[in-house]
């Protein structure tokens, strides 16, 4: 199933999100949930989802960057489901990439974060594993992750890109964002 993507403006997309509860979640249901995150993504030409981005503020993100592996070889076979994942080590050395977000259509900024992580979360099965992350792989993690913390990407461009945006995101907060996927706008 496709869920409506909430766009910049969403009070949602602010939250910090909750842990999902391991102990009374029907798993089956999660496993679909997890595939219609998928589903909403690929139908949006995305690399990357977090479960407030579908109004739901639960520590959940997909990312599948076979897409772009051609650019970026690590991301060969790159595709995960994450569920309540955390960032147990990063490296002090950054990388900057440019990053969008369905969230955020038409906008692309150079963002600078650390360039390898550590993450430790479930798989979709609530199978407990650690990953190190590098490269392009490690950057659409890490831009998920934000989303669970209630950060995007344009909180991190630098000043002055920052103002360049601006009217652009005041348009996509007054529903003006004009994108080939369902969305949603909720204060
Ligand atoms: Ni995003």
């Amino acid at each position: 199933m496709i869920l409506p993507i909430y766009v910049y403006g969403s009070g949602v997309l602010r939250e910090e999100a909750a842990d999902v509860d391991v102990e009374s979640i029907d798993r089956e249901e999660l496993r679909k949930y997890i595939e219609d995150m998928f589903e909403t993504m690929y139908h949006a030409d995305g690399v990357g989802l977090a479960a407030p981005q579908v109004g739901d503020s639960r520590r959940i993100l997909v990312v599948d960057g076979s897409d772009v592996a051609e650019v970026y070889p690590e991301l060969k076979g790159f595709k995960r489901a994450m569920v309540n994942p955390r960032v147990i080590e990063q490296s002090e050395e950054t990388a900057e990439y440019s990053e969008g977000c369905l969230s955020v259509p038409d906008i692309h900024c150079n963002v600078i974060r650390p360039k390898k992580i550590k993450v430790r979360y479930l798989d979709a099965d609530l199978k407990e594993t650690e990953e190190e992350l590098d490269g392009f792989a490690c950057r659409m993690v890490q831009h998920e992750l934000d989303h669970l913390d209630g950060h995007l990407f344009v909180d991190r461009v630098a000043p002055i890109r920052r103002k360049m945006i601006a009217a652009k995101l005041h348009n996509i907060a007054k529903g003006k964002a004009r994108t080939s996927y369902k969305t949603r706008l909720e204060k």
